[in-house]
């Protein structure tokens, strides 16, 4: 639609990025810390491309959404298991009717969207994304908080006793192998998120905080990587699309806000800071682009919302049938 300007192209391609970026990716699409053993982009090809409904089931059907309880091995032997929550996060929280994502990117900056935002009954924001100061384009509502071990073991985002934190339920995570052998994952973090996550809790024992299975991560992977005709990053989906699909698991209907970029779109990272990187919005490590090409297909919302609001609308896995 030339005359509204372009909204994401859910055909983007590594080919499509700036030289520089384009280096980057395939730097990354050539590694394999975790131990990926996955059919390529070979074996998707010769399949037919999936509709946005035949996807939305394929990820309701092969991602489990989990988090860590006390009775898994090896946590059931250790002290951690006693600050582990004993239930499943989707046992404890919602149903919810209706939910808002909040991406962090640049382009929420003049969004205006806060008060949309803080009108849906829970809000998830991602990392060190604050609220304070930018009510008017982020709102002030959060329910959900999720968090990469990255940031609860980084020296400057003072997890352990930043306000920022302290509202909502916290959820953290941290790349498993592709094993998902939890005993494996606890000895071979990519950061202390054990050490943070207990430090955590002895500090603030009332707020709930949930840690994700590294499973999730991995099978989340494999749909990107089965619906994609290229090799993506053999890394683990970023903040925004784990949470995403968290989301459609607790809540009716789901908006994503900037993860697919409005007509603001900009190389500013995050509407808190005033670093500028088109990795941010296009992925270095994360396969973010192919992540952005799924969620485009999965789409219930019109293209004007994309344009206009940087809004997507998703499904919740209990309204629909497969
Ligand atoms: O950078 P951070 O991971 O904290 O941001 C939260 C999520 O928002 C990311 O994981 C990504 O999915 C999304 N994001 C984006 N474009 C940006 C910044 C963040 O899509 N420019």
């Amino acid at each position: 639609n030339g005359a509204l300007g372009e909204v994401w192209n859910e055909e983007m391609s590594s080919s499509m990025l700036g030289k520089r970026l384009r280096k980057v990716v395939q730097n990354f699409q050539a590694m394999n810390k975790y131990g990926v053993r996955y059919p390529g982009p070979e074996s998707a090809a010769r399949r037919s491309k999936l509709s946005g409904p035949e996807l939305l089931c394929q990820i309701k059907e092969m991602v489990q959404i989990a988090t860590l309880t006390p009775d898994m091995e090896p946590f059931s032997g250790l002290p951690l298991a006693s600050q582990l929550p004993p239930r499943q996060i989707t046992a404890d929280i919602g149903p919810f009717k209706t939910c808002a994502v909040v991406s962090s990117a640049g382009s929420l900056k003049n969004s205006g969207l806060g008060k949309e935002i803080d009108s849906h009954d829970a809000v998830m924001r991602f990392n060190a994304a604050p609220t304070t100061g930018f009510e008017k384009d982020v709102g002030s509502k959060t329910t959900v908080r999720l968090i990469n071990s990255q940031v609860m073991a980084s020296e400057d985002h003072h997890f352990l006793s930043s306000s920022l934190y302290s509202a909502g339920i916290l959820v953290s995570w941290d790349p498993g192998p592709y094993s998902s052998d939890l005993r494996e994952w606890f000895n071979k973090t990519d950061y202390p998120i054990f050490k943070q996550y207990q430090r955590y809790r002895r500090l603030h024992p009332q707020q709930p905080f949930y840690i994700l299975h590294p499973r999730m991560e991995w099978q989340l992977w494999q749909r990107i990587q089965d619906n994609m005709v290229e090799t993506i990053q053999k890394n683990p989906p970023s903040s925004g699309l784990l949470g995403t699909v968290l989301m459609m698991s607790l809540c009716e209907v789901v908006h994503v806000y900037e993860f697919l970029p409005s007509r603001r779109k900009t190389e500013l990272c995050h509407y808190y800071q005033r670093f500028s990187d088109a990795a941010c919005t296009l992925g270095a490590y994360h396969p973010l682009l192919y992540e952005k090409n799924l969620v485009k297909r999965m789409n219930k919302g019109s293209n004007h919302d994309i344009y206009t609001h940087g809004r997507v609308t998703l499904p919740g896995f209990t309204t629909f049938n497969c």
